[in-house]
């Protein structure tokens, strides 16, 4: 079978289920949004950003990552953020994106969770009306702030209703087991909510197991150490629980040393759901085509992979059964077109 044309990569209809939009924020945009908003930050121009962003592990790309996203101040902040994201993505035939973002990343330097909201949603309602791109919303809990912050956070959260999708769990991963936040893990599925946490990016295949046990999450993000543990693997498989990896991040945090060394390959011979995700692009990289294009050269990756991987990203999405009819039949006539 030939190997799929770049055109062809990136023509294909895609479904992003792990993107956080503050990861989103390009250096040019961070330094001119901190300007106009006098916001001093620690690097005085794009060139020295720039070398901010050889990370050694996930906690030096976060430093830089939190410390960044304190130029965003304002409801417009968050909508150019936003629809600068769902322009690209649109580029990248993104049909569906399901997108993070930290409450408290911003509500801890004293912005208003609805400036971030009011913002957000502008943005993804254009983007739904001039785009064609649907989308929902996940607040994630800071993995490294308290339990009872997570609890208080939610508290403020729900007052936005089915606005959000679901929750969220993320970063420092080390030393900060899924189960500290059973509670309030609870209290969201018990209101309705769908769930979703990281693990096993940086932390051991156990970390997965209690997302999955104590958590209940409906889907693991990264999840790539899984391979560790041959029982989990199945389990996975069985249950169909998806992973959303999420492989030029895995490179740049050092999970894997080059893409040829990604496991993707592996994670789908195990018959696991596994999808391809660009997790905070304007760090990492590149987008969901860039993303695609990296495993389908870096794996040698052939059309069916592709297929399968888009599969499971439609399978694995929160969009409601007739959206996600119409994102399988998009992607079949893709395919069909070959
Ligand atoms: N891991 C954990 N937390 C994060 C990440 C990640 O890859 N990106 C943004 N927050
Ligand atoms: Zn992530």
């Amino acid at each position: 079978m030939p190997s799929p044309s770049d055109e062809f990569v990136r023509a294909m209809p895609k479904v992003e289920l792990h993107l956080h939009i503050e990861g989103t924020l390009e250096p040019e945009v961070m330094l001119t949004l901190a300007a106009r908003n006098g916001i001093t930050l620690p690097w005085p121009d794009v060139a020295s950003l720039r070398r901010a962003y050889a990370f050694a592990d996930l906690q030096s790309f976060l430093d830089v990552y939190y410390c960044g996203a304190g130029a965003l101040q304002t409801v417009d902040d968050f909508r150019d953020l936003a629809w600068a994201y769902c322009q690209r993505a649109a580029a990248d035939n993104v049909r569906h994106a399901e997108i993070f973002f930290d409450p408290q990343t911003h509500t801890d330097r004293g912005i208003a969770l609805e400036v971030v909201v009011e913002g957000l949603t502008a943005a993804l309602d254009d983007a739904q009306a001039q785009l064609g791109l649907s989308s929902a919303l996940i607040p994630c809990f800071l993995r490294h702030l308290s339990p009872e912050a997570a609890l208080a956070t939610y508290e403020d959260c729900r007052r936005f209703g089915d606005r959000f999708a679901g929750f969220g769990l993320d970063s420092s991963e080390r030393d900060r087991p899924p189960r500290l936040f059973a509670e309030v893990f609870a209290r969201a599925r018990a209101d309705g909510y769908r769930t979703v946490a990281h693990a096993g990016e940086e932390g051991p295949p156990a970390y997965i197991l209690e997302a999955l046990d104590v958590l209940h999450v409906d889907r693991i993000d990264h999840g790539v150490r899984c391979l560790e543990d041959p029982m989990l693997v199945e389990r996975l498989a069985a249950q169909r629980i998806p992973l959303t990896v999420c492989p030029l991040s895995n490179v740049r945090l050092r999970v894997f040393d080059t893409i040829a060394d990604h496991n993707l390959a592996e994670l789908l011979r195990a018959g696991l759901v596994a999808t391809v995700n660009s997790d905070d692009p304007a760090y990492f990289g590149g987008y969901m085509s860039a993303n695609f294009l990296a495993v389908t050269r870096g794996l040698d990756l052939d059309a069916s992979g592709l297929l399968t991987l888009g599969t499971n990203a439609v399978e694995a999405s929160f969009a409601q059964p007739l959206r996600k009819a119409e994102l399988q039949a998009q992607l079949e006539i893709h395919f069909a077109e070959t």
